[in-house]
């Protein structure tokens, strides 16, 4: 049984139609990358199978024992986020909420989760900073570590690298290479890096009128036979 089924969902708001016949699986220990046109529908779809709202029509099945709060989630880059008024460590901490349910401190061990995925993503010196006076790929190592504090299990990427330097870009690719090849962290990617996506992952959907999901070597077959329309 796989970790998410997707059968025939169709995604919109208010009844107005963004994307449909959306059938994609995900299995424990895939990168599976999520492409397609802005305003396509990936992230409605990610905020779908997160729970955040409900598919217009169709089905989300999770397996395995997952359950939607086991999903480490690292949300599209926003404004917002970017003047967050609070602590790197406040920030991270703040991953742990997902399983706290009715407590209202963080534990020993939470603190210690905290800390070892800062260390895990090289910012541990910066724990104490602010996190509105970082670079941007400080603040998108800050986000992952979050992540990671609400699942190893498996992790939902929307756009992580989108406003990175070349450098820092690389870097990201790295560090969730190996939570996926070493963690056995199931990676959930929406990304416009063809490139990084052909490289990296092992399936690909790509959200378009006529939604295609496949491994990557469909995929590129697809491509170089002209069969999909999303370069
Ligand atoms: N809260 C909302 N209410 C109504 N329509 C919305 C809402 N959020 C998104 N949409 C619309 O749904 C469509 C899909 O948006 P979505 O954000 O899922 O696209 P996307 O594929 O993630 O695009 P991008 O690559 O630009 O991030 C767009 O036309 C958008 O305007
Ligand atoms: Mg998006």
């Amino acid at each position: 049984m796989s970790l998410i089924a997707c059968k025939n969902l169709k995604l919109g708001y208010e009844g107005e139609v963004v994307a449909e016949n959306i059938n994609f699986e995900v299995n424990s220990g895939d990168y599976l990358c999520i492409i397609g046109d802005n305003g396509s529908g990936k992230t409605t779809l990610v905020k779908t199978i997160l729970g955040l709202k409900k598919p217009l029509e169709g089905e989300i099945v999770f397996g395995e024992g997952l359950s939607r709060s086991d999903i480490g989630y690292l949300s599209q880059r926003t404004d917002v986020q970017k003047d967050f008024p609070a602590s790197v460590m406040e920030i991270v901490l703040s991953g742990c909420l997902s399983h706290m349910k009715h407590r209202f401190f963080y534990s020993k061990e939470e603190k210690k989760l905290a800390m070892d995925n800062l260390e895990k993503l090289g910012i541990a010196h910066l724990s104490k900073s602010c996190f509105r006076n970082l670079s941007g790929g400080q603040q998108q190592r800050t986000l992952l570590a979050r992540a990671l504090c609400s699942t190893s299990k498996i992790l939902f990427l929307d756009e992580p690298v989108s406003s990175l330097d070349p450098e820092a870009t690389k870097d990201m690719y790295k560090i969730v290479n190996e939570l996926n090849k070493n963690d056995g962290t199931t990676i959930v990617m929406i990304s416009h890096d063809i490139q990084s996506v052909e490289k990296y992952a092992t399936h690909i959907l790509n959200i378009s009128d006529h939604s295609t999901f496949g491994t990557l070597e469909e995929f590129k077959k697809m491509e170089e036979s002209g069969g999909n329309d999303n370069g």
